[in-house]
């Protein structure tokens, strides 16, 4: 069974477990923004039509001043990718064949994008046990043989959001010892206690921050991430990047989504109150979740540790798609990961999943 390594996308994943998707089923494998992209994007929809004849702006200026401006870095310290995604791969790129460490379990595709430019990949696989706790000095160990770490923060899939002092204790002690310290925030402003290392570049030349503008706008269709870092791996990464590899929609749009501050207040307020609502209740029914900060979080069955296809394959069955763990280290299968959508597609969730307790 070849399961696929993402969420999104639910077919391949419905037909690779041999079941056929449901008309009306609702998608909790995809993490973007469930209330939608900004109206706006609807309403000037004829606008960026007239646009699309023309070469996108190859140095995407505007969209790299209003990134620039809103992190207070130089623009030279700005890359802009077709996602965050291409600049993952971008990274490998710049360390292949180097030796990398990734804080597991987490977002694939860094491991994907590493082994594929033949890196050395190491990993520290943070424990359930403890909520997937991160100490420094897991890393501190493994410090002197890395030449490039991975952490996700807020992380992909546990949704836990590690404190900007202990993520400094790591990239300064990474910075003595020749290392560069990629932070993914692909997911920070869904948390309504942001706590970005972002300010941290103005002291750290070995620091490189992710950015995704696709979660939280929903245009994961467009396709939009940035990384800040410092000016010489910031030339380093873009030396590698196609030509026009933002796309004229994905710099107009996301410059104007960038903008609108207000819309990321409202759905990190939205997300933090339907995520304490769907706590209460899934507690109630004897379910453990992870302690998510952002817009998805872990569920496994509360006292048991067990493989959960017969759960996955009950929820697909009931026109929930879920993401499967099989691909996350230290998961392997025993949760599985929901995101947080509108209130009446959880509804339907809690009720598949009051139905499956009944019949346990
Ligand atoms: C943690 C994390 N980083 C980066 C990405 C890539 O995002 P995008 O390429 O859509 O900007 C994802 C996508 O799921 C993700 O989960």
């Amino acid at each position: 069974m070849q399961l696929p390594d993402h969420g999104a996308n639910p077919t391949y994943f419905v037909e690779a477990l041999g079941l056929q998707m449901k008309e009306n089923s609702i998608d909790f494998s995809v993490n973007t923004n469930p209330l939608g992209p900004p109206s706006f994007i609807k309403e000037n929809w004829l606008s960026y039509f007239s646009e699309i004849e023309k070469y996108p702006d190859p140095k995407a200026m505007v969209l790299k001043e209003i990134i620039a401006k809103q992190n207070d870095v130089d623009l030279n310290q700005v890359v802009v990718g077709n996602g965050a995604a291409e600049i993952i791969f971008l990274l490998a790129h710049v360390f292949r064949e180097k030796h990398v460490l990734i804080v597991e379990p987490t977002f694939s595709e860094y491991r994907q994008a590493c082994e594929n430019h033949f890196c050395r990949v190491d990993s520290i696989t943070l424990s359930p046990e403890t909520n997937w706790a991160l100490q420094p000095d897991m890393i501190s160990k493994k410090l002197q043989s890395s030449d490039l770490v991975f952490i996700c923060n807020p992380n992909n899939p546990t949704g836990v959001q590690y404190r900007k002092e202990l993520l400094e204790k790591i990239i300064k002690e990474a910075k003595l010892a020749n290392v560069v310290v990629v932070i993914d925030e692909a997911f920070f402003d869904f948390s309504l206690h942001q706590e970005s290392v972002v300010p941290l570049l103005h002291q750290y030349d070995n620091l490189v921050v992710l950015r995704s503008v696709t979660k939280m706008y929903a245009i994961a269709g467009i396709r939009l991430g940035y990384a800040l870092s410092s000016e010489k791996l910031v030339s380093s990464i873009t030396r590698w990047q196609h030509p026009w590899n933002t796309n004229q929609l994905a710099q107009q749009i996301g410059s104007r989504c960038l903008l609108d501050l207000q819309f990321a207040k409202n759905t990190a307020r939205y997300i933090a109150e339907e995520r304490n609502r769907l706590k209460r209740k899934l507690v109630e029914l004897e379910y453990s979740i992870s302690p998510s900060s952002v817009n998805y979080y872990l569920l496994k069955e509360k006292s048991e540790d067990r493989d959960l296809l017969g759960l996955l394959t009950y929820l697909i069955e009931h026109q929930i798609i879920p993401r499967h763990t099989y691909n996350f280290q230290g998961l392997e299968g025993k949760y599985i990961r929901l995101a947080i959508k509108e209130q009446d597609e959880n509804d339907k969730l809690l009720k598949v999943l009051e139905s499956w307790k009944a019949k346990c």
